[in-house]
């Protein structure tokens, strides 16, 4: 009888992952998988730099993307983190801090007009981290947020 419910919960866990991989379109996927690679080059450049860049070494993982996601960081108005306007969980809408207004879900899975541009996320990306933080985010943080940002769900 256990047997038989744990292999109801497995067969229904791969309905549930084979669904969710399917949310995300091929060509997001597509870009994804091509700027995490682009980034990890980086990375991996950035990590000769140890004092400045201890971290950028290590494997990109969604539990430090999603770290780095939560945590404040100082802006010249307020301390704020990526969820402050883009909730705790990227699957949601968001809202703007400052102006309240509407920002629609990061996650590709359930925005199908994200990740569809790889030069475009890039250029956002790098004009994102300057309007917030007047700096450009590393190459490590990107990388790990993108991994992070593919799995949620
Ligand atoms: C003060 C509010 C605010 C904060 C804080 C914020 N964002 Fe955004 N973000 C926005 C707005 C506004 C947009 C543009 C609206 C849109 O794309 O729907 C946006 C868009 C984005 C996009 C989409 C770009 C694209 O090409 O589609 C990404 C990715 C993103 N933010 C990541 C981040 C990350 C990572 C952080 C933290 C380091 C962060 N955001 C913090 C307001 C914010």
């Amino acid at each position: 009888m256990k047997a038989i419910t744990a292999l109801f919960a497995l067969a229904g866990l791969l309905v549930l992952s084979t669904q969710v991989r399917a949310d995300i379109s091929p060509k997001q996927n597509e870009i994804l998988e091509d700027l995490i690679a682009h980034y990890a080059g980086k990375a991996k450049e950035e990590a000769k730099n140890k004092a400045r860049n201890p971290d950028s070494g290590r494997p990109f993982t969604s539990e430090a993307g999603r770290e780095f996601y939560l945590k404040q960081r100082s802006q010249q108005l307020t301390d704020v983190s990526c969820s402050a306007c883009h909730t705790d969980n990227p699957v949601n809408q968001g809202k703007h801090v400052l102006t309240n207004k509407p920002i629609k879900p990061l996650a590709p899975s359930v925005n199908p007009e994200r990740f569809i541009d790889a030069k475009k996320v890039q250029n956002n990306f790098t004009e994102h981290c300057f309007d917030l933080y007047q700096a450009d985010c590393r190459a490590y943080e990107k990388g790990i947020f993108l991994t992070y940002l593919r799995s949620a769900k």
